[in-house]
């Protein structure tokens, strides 16, 4: 049944928003210092969400709708990491919510009988790239540490890397997608499962049987069993 989860229909409302609509705060350069001080005392999502405010680290700043922290259960067992977000993101304000997170919230429901809310999904990066382009490293350098703080905060048993750029920038690798998906790594001592970006099952569905069998790893994984 898992390699069926082909996008149909509708999908139903988002109810666990908490994190990502949080006021912004406009930075000074001495804020910015202090917004990266604070990022240690953040004591759980919502104090991250305020610290990073209206976060003016990076040039993807001036281009972006809405700053894409994140969505879903603050104690996840399960967490996704995608690339950054697209035009449907930047305009929400959450992640993997256009074709492509159609998609990967099959994979999360009809794939493995989770709901969308029960898992956490977040971006490498939370500000939109224009034309969609790759995060460049500088911007990748700033948003990281948020990431990491999230990652932090939630603790998660899993988390599943979402395509090429994901899965290289979090390993730090230059390994095809293709020879790292499947396999267990490593990220900040939690075990992360590579796997294709659903965007790429998009333009490539015969390839979402691969995708399957590296979700029913990470499924069984969550169960306690050896993958
Ligand atoms: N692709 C991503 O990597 N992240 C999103 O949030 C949307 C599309």
């Amino acid at each position: 049944m898992g390699v069926q989860f082909l996008p149909q229909g509708n999908l139903p409302e988002m109810t666990s928003k908490s994190t990502q609509t949080k006021p912004a705060t406009t930075g000074s350069g001495d804020e910015r210092l202090s917004r990266r001080a604070s990022l240690d005392s953040a004591q759980d999502l919502d104090e991250l969400r305020e610290v990073i405010g209206d976060c003016r680290l990076c040039k993807l700043c001036s281009g972006r709708t809405h700053l894409v922290f994140g969505v879903g259960n603050p104690r996840a067992e399960l967490m996704f990491v995608g690339e950054g977000p697209g035009r449907d993101e930047d305009l929400k304000g959450e992640p993997f919510v256009g074709r492509a997170g159609q998609l990967l919230t099959d994979i999360i429901t009809k794939g493995m009988g989770l709901r969308r809310e029960d898992v956490y999904i977040a971006n490498v990066v939370k500000c939109r790239p224009p034309e969609n382009r790759n995060p460049e490293p500088d911007e990748v350098a700033s948003c990281e540490p948020f990431l990491k703080k999230q990652i932090d905060l939630i603790r998660p048993k899993v988390i599943v890397g979402l395509g090429k750029f994901a899965v290289q920038t979090l390993l730090q690798s230059k390994v095809p997608i293709t020879r790292l998906r499947g396999n267990w790594h490593t990220y900040l001592g939690i075990k992360l499962m590579p796997t294709f970006h659903p965007a790429y099952l998009l333009r490539n569905p015969a390839d979402k049987k691969l995708v399957w069998e590296d979700i029913k790893k990470v499924m069984k994984e969550m169960q306690g069993e050896n993958a």
